[in-house]
């Protein structure tokens, strides 16, 4: 195999160097290519550039593989926590026993919020996007703990992810509070991560919200599961803005704007939508796929396809056992999961799907797992924030520990008029 490609323009040859991988993925570094021959590469959307070189994360489309540090998703999601696998994308190993406790009392001692910052929470509207609150509210973190501005070093680093971490889940759960007009709960000290969140949404001052097992377990899954999936918009993002050396709070608040978009974040909604328009619209799965299939009004299967996954997205397999699971186990009977169970079985049997290799992804099953524990539909993409999380600081912290590293500044290729000059407005036609 040739560690060098060659690119032949105007009668000059470029010899650029082959990056390979650890899986023998394998990239053409253009670093020096405008330099010696005063040409970039282009690519809208970057649907084939590496933005760069990371060891957090490793996904196989085309085989259906994702792993972090490693390690199956499958393993983690059978013997794994969130807060591990938290620490392990984070950190790039399993921690010890030592590790786990310091990590997990940084995360206790720093549920709670500053009291001066309930006071911003009652200056945003009634029904305002969690979202808007989310991001903004992890900005506002930053102003009230000055120190994350400094991370030098593991251990600075380590608290400041703790505090990020355990923080946006109360302000996740603060923001819902609000915008239903009920009072903040506070953490408790001996609940765990999952169970914390759950109580800060779902308590109420007269009565203590108590979660089963299996929900506990559920959403322990769903926010291990979503920890990271290396290069997507969001991470995108907190990497650009980390490459300023923005501190981590600033980077990841950014990350929670990219992942608001229906176009990433917001797939999970996109498929409850779809399931109730079939159900109240008395419409049959059969009818609903001749749309789809006919592209009639860009009616699509929602939580069917991925731009990187060709085969099923492995997420998506684990959350589906896990949906069954609880529903069987709260006796839940919930009309959707069987709409949602006949559209796989109807799609995964249809040439049109087969054949585009179209699964289910993660969002087809996160929706009904979310919708049965009660979270709100516009609590969805807050949920997959609060998961992300790991997987924003781990890239964020890569940016920050390279010695080398520079600002992020693509280029472009210019298409707009040349040569202008200012007229005065009485002539301007
Ligand atoms: N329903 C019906 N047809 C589909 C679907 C779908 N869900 N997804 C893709 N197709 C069709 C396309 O129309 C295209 O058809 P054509 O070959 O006749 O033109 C073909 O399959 C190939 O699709 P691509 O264009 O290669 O898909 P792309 O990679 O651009 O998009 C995406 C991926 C956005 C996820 C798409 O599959 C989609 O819109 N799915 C539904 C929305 C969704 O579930 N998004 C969540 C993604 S997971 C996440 O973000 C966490």
């Amino acid at each position: 195999m040739s560690d060098t490609a060659r690119l032949e323009y105007d009668g000059t040859s470029y010899d650029l160097p082959v990056v390979e991988g650890t899986e023998h993925e394998l990239g053409i570094d253009i670093t020096k290519l405008r330099a010696e021959s005063g040409l970039i590469t282009l690519d809208p959307g970057y649907g084939n550039t590496g933005s760069c070189t990371s060891a957090v994360t490793f996904i196989d489309g085309e085989q259906g593989i994702l792993r972090y540090r490693g390690i199956p998703i499958e393993e983690l999601a059978e013997k794994s926590s969130f807060i591990e696998a938290a620490w392990l994308v984070i950190f790039g190993t399993l921690p010890t026993q030592a590790d786990r406790d310091r990590f997990t009392s940084i995360l206790t001692e720093h549920s709670m919020l500053d009291e001066n910052m309930k006071k911003h929470f009652d200056g945003y509207p009634t029904n305002a996007h969690p979202m808007a609150i989310l991001s903004a509210m992890i900005n506002t973190l930053s102003a009230h703990d000055p120190e994350v501005w400094e991370t030098k070093d593991d251990e600075s680093i380590e608290r400041a992810a703790a505090v990020l971490m355990s923080k946006v889940r109360t302000i996740a759960a603060a923001a819902y509070k609000s915008s239903v007009g009920e009072p903040i709960v506070y953490p408790r000290y001996d609940l765990r991560y999952a169970e914390n969140f759950l109580h800060m949404m779902f308590s109420k001052p007269y009565k203590d919200y108590e979660p089963t097992p299996a929900v506990s377990r559920a959403l322990n899954l769903f926010l291990l599961l979503h920890a990271d999936h290396e290069q997507n918009c969001s991470t995108s993002t907190v990497r650009m803005v980390a490459s300023s050396q923005a501190n981590m709070f600033a980077s990841c608040s950014a990350g929670v704007c990219a992942l608001w978009g229906p176009l990433h974040g917001g797939a999970n909604v996109a498929v409850i939508e779809m399931l109730e328009q079939i159900r109240d619209g008395g419409t049959s799965v059969e009818e609903f796929m001749r749309k789809v299939k006919n592209k009639e009004d860009g009616v699509k299967l929602m939580g069917f396809g991925h731009r990187v996954y060709r085969n099923f997205d492995p997420r998506s397999k684990i959350l589906r056992k896990a949906a069954d699971d609880m529903l069987t186990e709260l006796n839940i009977q919930d009309p959707l999961l069987d709409i949602a169970g006949e559209l796989a079985e109807v799609a995964l049997a249809d040439d049109y799907f087969v054949e585009r290799k179209l699964y289910p992804n993660v969002d087809f099953y996160s929706g009904i797992i979310l919708r049965a524990m009660g979270i709100p539909l516009n609590m969805f993409t807050v949920m997959f924030a609060i998961g992300r999380m790991p997987g924003w600081i781990a890239n964020w912290k890569e940016i920050h520990d390279d010695p080398k590293g520079r600002i992020y500044r693509p280029r472009q290729i210019y298409t707009g008029p040349v040569d202008q000059h200012w007229i005065p407005r009485d002539q301007r036609g």
